[in-house]
């Protein structure tokens, strides 16, 4: 269906139809769409909380190594890390990139029943290769390589069909093409440290190849939850580029959530922005989350080895303690947390990914309204783990179940009732002390909901 029109009007007529559960463009005709409020727009990626991160490309071939180098962080930056020239990698790389156990519904699903809403793909990562069936060059997936297929559509359509939003991730940096790369070439990556270069042709491949790309992805691919841009880092690209990006994406689809690396304000890996007016409705911390609960939209991103993309060699995979701690500690500062998979060169998601995920589905299964549409913490973090909040109740999420049985809560948490939410078992409460069972009802993190008297 056609995406379309900025309709600026009637949005007062519209107040109070938010939608909690995916983005909504209220059709107006088939062609004209009316934008919703930033609440409004902001709604179901709040109530969302969980999404899946997807880097992949033809850089899962070699999976960061490189005859017998292996490079340094994530495995997407290998043409940069080990030197390829951009014939070696269209040769050794792109051209080999044969990813026939490529399977949407399989990857959809792994996300679903981790209890994810959302999935962020990687349409081009920094080594400027398409994955989807681009008009504007033909260095992407459907037209380079003998696989054919159209990754982005196989995977936007297999996120509709399971309620899923789909949204994808955009790099501004671009090795591969000569107007954005030529003049740090062979060393892409200097553009990120030393801001006194840039090239000059940068506003042709911004104007000519750049915009054009994102314009397909937001017209070809029905609608759009999120556009996740990276690569903003290089002096090439300027805080006008970014609002006029952000101006033509909201006139695409004007309802969109658009991260804030769209624009130059981010606080480096720190991600909230900086002083100042830039485009961009959320912030980005990568790998790492704020102290305490900050009151604006952020969203962290974190791997689940140190790798974005496909890396067998790093077998340090964090546990699914940690991860589901990682993300009841971001919904308690009130953020989303969105968890990275690197499919490997064939299309397989690893298998440590895929048990890590069941492990949080099954808490999810169990404890999910303490994560969808909870907002940070009303009270201080307690020591034994973390509050998150909906309305008028409290969930506290217990890491270390006290031995005497008796958790102690905040004395501002006035609760006029508490139950187990695995199982809802009814717990008595005394003041600021609920009594609990002996045994902890998972060893992870068990969750009581506390409902408060006002
Ligand atoms: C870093 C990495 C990049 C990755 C991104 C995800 O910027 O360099 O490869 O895509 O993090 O946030």
């Amino acid at each position: 269906m056609k995406r379309s029109i900025l309709l600026i009007a009637i949005v007062f007529a519209l107040l109070g139809t938010a939608c909690t559960q995916k983005p909504k463009e209220t059709k107006k005709s088939e062609k004209e769409v009316v934008k919703l409020t930033d609440d409004e727009r902001m709604a179901w990626w709040r109530d969302a909380r969980f999404g899946m991160f997807i880097h992949w490309g033809p850089y899962a071939v070699p999976g960061g190594e490189r005859n017998g180098k292996v490079c340094g962080g994530g495995a997407e930056w290998i043409m940069d890390k080990l030197d390829y020239t951009i014939e070696d990698y269209e040769k050794e790389v792109v051209d080999v990139f044969e990813p026939v156990n490529f399977d949407a519904d399989e990857w959809v699903g792994i996300a679903k029943d981790a209890g994810m809403k959302y999935i962020v793909l990687t349409s081009k990562h920094h080594d400027g290769f398409a994955m989807w069936n681009s008009k504007i060059s033909d260095y992407n997936i459907v037209k380079r390589t003998d696989f054919g297929r159209d990754v982005v559509k196989e995977l936007a359509e297999a996120c509709r069909k399971e309620d899923i939003v789909f949204c994808f991730y955009h790099s501004i940096t671009d090795w591969h093409h000569p107007q954005a790369q030529s003049i740090f070439y062979p060393h892409y990556n200097v553009g990120q440290k030393d801001q006194t270069k840039s090239n000059p042709e940068f506003p042709k491949y911004f104007e000519n190849y750049l915009k054009p790309q994102v314009r397909e992805l937001l017209t070809n691919y029905g609608d759009i939850g999120v556009v996740w841009f990276d690569g903003e880092w290089i002096a090439d690209y300027t805080t006008e580029m970014g609002k006029e990006m952000y101006e033509m994406i909201m006139e695409l689809q004007p309802n969109t959530i658009v991260n804030n690396r769209v624009d130059k304000g981010r606080n480096g890996m720190a991600g909230m922005n900086v002083e100042g007016n830039f485009a961009g409705d959320f912030g980005t911390p990568e790998k790492e989350v704020p102290a305490t609960g900050i009151d604006s939209d952020w969203e962290a991103c974190f791997t689940m080895n140190g790798s974005w993309g496909y890396k067998p060699s790093d077998k340090k995979w964090k546990s699914d303690e940690k991860l589901i701690h990682s993300l009841i500690d971001i919904v308690s500062k009130g953020g989303n947390f969105l968890l990275n998979v690197g499919p490997d060169g064939l299309g397989v998601i690893p298998t440590e990914s895929i048990e890590i995920l069941a492990s949080m589905g099954d808490w999810m299964d169990a404890n999910s309204e303490s994560i969808y549409g909870c907002k940070a913490s009303p009270v201080n973090r307690p020591e034994w783990g973390r509050y998150t909040s909906k309305d008028k109740v409290v969930y506290a999420h217990v890491f270390d179940w006290p031995e005497d049985g008796k958790l102690m809560i905040d004395e501002k948490l006035k609760v006029k009732k508490a139950n187990l939410v695995d199982g809802g078992k009814k717990l008595k409460v005394d003041g600021s002390i609920v009594v609990l069972p002996k045994n902890a009802p998972d060893n992870i993190a068990s969750v009581i909901k506390l409902e408060l008297a006002q």
